[in-house]
């Protein structure tokens, strides 16, 4: 089954489950998730408990990545978000879809070393042991040390009279976060002691320089329009050179990947660290990069670090981010990584070509309305009345939306 779902906005929440529950072969119990389920483990999930919050799950249709389609469940506050990567995966798909590319799973987890009583001579004794260090790192994880993978090398980095040891671990499947920490944790007694020194912080670096996605689309300039292509990579150039810009450019790149990030339930702080330090590397630029094919095509493209795991983390504590793990159904981190990669280049082309055509605020304030009208206190087609009169008179605001109300109840409208 493909992922373009004709007016999937517009069928019902049941329709759209069917469809859901068709294209991922999900089953029965799948299927009483997808209604008002409370999740009883979330309860156990973090400290002080006492309610659960309810974020909306959408579904962004369209993409085909790598060959394969895709139906994508994204959780967002924020409207306009799921309808953009919609519209940007209609718009890659013409020419074939996205492609992407994730590269190992290489992550660096960081010990400081200080009272050092000779710097030289304890960064030879690290070097020295550093295949028995890695050993013993490597004690700690059967199923990488299984998989050939795990701590591979250490690396050396000298601030003022401290010693930066970076120990780099291929974590796989994994995020990466708890098997990087209990590593260091474990073999920091013994750089003491080789050492003569003392530790301070051990904990994994959330920035993943070795760990990075690529992601390219070519769309059609002609579905475009060629003044529009040149517009895109305008808007691009002025990104690089503004970093006012390139922060709201690089914000609704993350607006998609962090959405499928919370559906999942994958840690977006980590995301959003990794992506923004990244970008910061050399003056803070944009993620995504446009330029146009001999043909004149727009071609997109993404290099963003994603550190995303599909063993281990929360996902699995919540019955609901299973779902839409299967929903996503993908097999692996990378392949993850890729999808994420891919959401937000979407988002990102699908922003820019509003913003360099009519602008975004036509479709958002559409959306926008409906959430007020629903705020004020309206039901049912009480809703669709009050949003058409507020767009109709170009005044989308709470007040307004009261005052329809008031004359709906009254048989007014
Ligand atoms: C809004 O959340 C995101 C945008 O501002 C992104 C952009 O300007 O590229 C629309």
């Amino acid at each position: 089954m493909e992922s373009d779902i004709h007016n999937f906005h517009k069928i019902t929440i049941e329709d759209r489950r069917k469809i859901i529950e068709k294209f991922s072969d999900l089953n029965e119990e799948d299927i009483k998730l997808m209604d008002n389920y409370v999740d009883k483990n979330s309860f156990d999930m973090i400290e002080n408990v006492y309610t659960l919050m309810s974020f909306p799950v959408g579904i962004a249709t369209n993409f085909k990545v790598n060959g394969r389609d895709y139906l994508i469940p994204m959780s967002i506050e924020e409207p306009s978000v799921i309808a953009a990567c919609s519209n940007g995966a209609r718009y890659a798909r013409i020419l074939g879809g996205f492609y992407a590319y994730s590269t190992e799973s290489i992550m660096r987890g960081e010990m400081e070393i200080y009272d050092i009583p000779d710097i030289q001579l304890a960064i030879i004794k690290i070097m020295t042991e550093k295949n028995k260090i890695i050993e013993m790192a490597n004690t700690r994880s059967k199923t990488l040390s299984d998989l050939n993978a795990g701590a591979i090398d250490i690396e050396i980095k000298i601030i003022n009279d401290e010693i930066i040891l970076n120990l780099i671990i291929n974590v796989k499947d994994a995020m990466g976060a708890n098997v990087i920490n209990t590593m260091l944790e474990y073999i920091s007694p013994y750089i003491e002691e080789i050492t003569n020194s003392k530790t301070n912080l051990r904990i994994m670096s959330n920035l993943t320089t070795e760990r990075i996605t690529y992601a390219y689309a070519k769309f059609d300039k002609n579905a475009i329009g060629e003044n529009i292509v040149d517009r895109i990579i305008m808007a691009n150039n002025f990104a690089k050179n503004d970093i006012y810009r390139a922060t709201t450019h690089n914000k609704g790149i993350m607006n998609g990947i962090d959405a499928v990030l919370l559906a999942t339930l994958n840690d977006f702080r980590a995301e959003e660290a990794n992506a923004h330090a990244y970008a910061s590397i050399n003056g803070y630029k944009p993620l995504t990069e446009y330029k146009k094919d001999n043909n004149g095509n727009l071609i997109g493209s993404i290099k963003i670090p994603v550190a995303v795991g599909t063993v281990g983390g929360s996902t699995k504590t919540s019955r609901k981010a299973q779902l839409n793990m299967k929903i996503l159904g993908i097999k692996n981190s990378n392949e993850f990584a890729n999808i994420l990669a891919c959401v937000g280049l979407a988002q990102n082309f699908a922003a820019l070509r509003a913003l360099a055509n009519e602008g975004i605020q036509k479709g958002h304030m559409k959306l926008h309305a409906r959430n007020i009208a629903i705020s004020a206190g309206a039901k049912d087609d009480a809703v669709d009345k009050i949003v058409n009169i507020m767009l109709g008179e170009n005044n989308i605001s709470y007040s307004r939306a009261l005052e329809l109300l008031k004359g709906d109840k009254n048989g007014e409208l």
